[in-house]
């Protein structure tokens, strides 16, 4: 770990990523944006090794946001592809390394394949406890957000549920991380600094880390960087 000074060094125990830049990745490189993909799944599969050897504890990743639909079919068709081959090859090691994977979206709309390697990479994983994997496929923070509200609206309407002892902690029991503490560090990839609908309420007071890198091209001296940034940020969540 040459960058880091272990002693100063702090690790956000919930990192987040919006792994963007793929396509223009490949593009750069006159090759197919599915190349950037695939070639981004690899980068994707080395950082959560490392983060996790790091100490990380909870990593979320956004794959595919509700609005990729808008892409070109035989794009989004790749990417949700991705899935199957994804836990096809990796699963056993995910397994190995106690990772419990949770994913973050509506899965229902996946191709066949890739909705039952999600549910199986779950299954195998749900009693694995050194770290937990988030993978947002399919996700939008306002749209989780909404579904958490008419759950509560659902429960209150047969009487479940006590609306003066909701608060924003028992609110996240309806929310897909709901196994998750808060964001502490968001890293944006290829030089876009906007959010994009991307777990907004758990990023209350993450701090933001924005880079130029492309997420293929994207190394693990560029996750040290970016822990060294964090490490010297001052978090004040309000006080002084
Ligand atoms: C990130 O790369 C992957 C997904 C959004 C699915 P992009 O595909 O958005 O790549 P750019 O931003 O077009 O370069
Ligand atoms: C956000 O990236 C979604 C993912 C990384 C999965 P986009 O490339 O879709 O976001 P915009 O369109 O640049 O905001
Ligand atoms: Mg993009």
């Amino acid at each position: 770990m040459s960058l880091l000074n272990k002693k100063e060094m702090k690790i956000p125990n919930h990192l987040a990523i919006i792994l963007d830049g793929n396509g223009r990745w490949a593009v750069k490189k006159g090759l197919s944006r599915s190349i950037g993909h695939k070639v981004g799944a690899n980068t994707m599969k080395e950082m959560i090794t490392y983060s996790f050897s790091l100490g990380v504890k909870y990593l979320s990743l956004y794959c595919f946001s509700i609005d990729n639909f808008k892409r070109e079919k035989q794009e989004v068709s790749y990417l949700l592809s991705l899935p199957d081959h994804y836990f096809n090859k990796y699963l056993d090691d995910l397994i190995k390394d106690d990772i419990k994977i949770i994913i973050s979206g509506d899965i229902s709309v996946l191709p066949t394949n890739s909705k039952l390697a999600c549910e199986k990479a779950m299954f195998a994983t749900k009693k694995c406890k050194a770290h937990i994997l988030n993978i947002c496929l399919n996700y939008g923070s306002k749209q989780e957000i909404i579904k958490a509200c008419k759950q509560i609206a659902y429960e209150y309407k047969d009487n479940k549920i006590d609306i003066s002892s909701l608060d924003e902690i028992n609110f996240n029991n309806y929310l897909y991380s709901k196994d998750l503490p808060d964001i502490d560090l968001l890293i944006r990839t290829s030089n876009e600094k906007r959010l994009s609908n991307f777990m907004l309420y758990q990023m209350s007071y993450a701090e933001l880390y924005f880079t130029k890198t492309l997420w293929p091209a994207f190394t693990k001296k560029d996750l040290q960087k970016a822990f060294i940034e964090f490490s010297r940020r001052k978090r004040r969540f309000g006080g002084v």
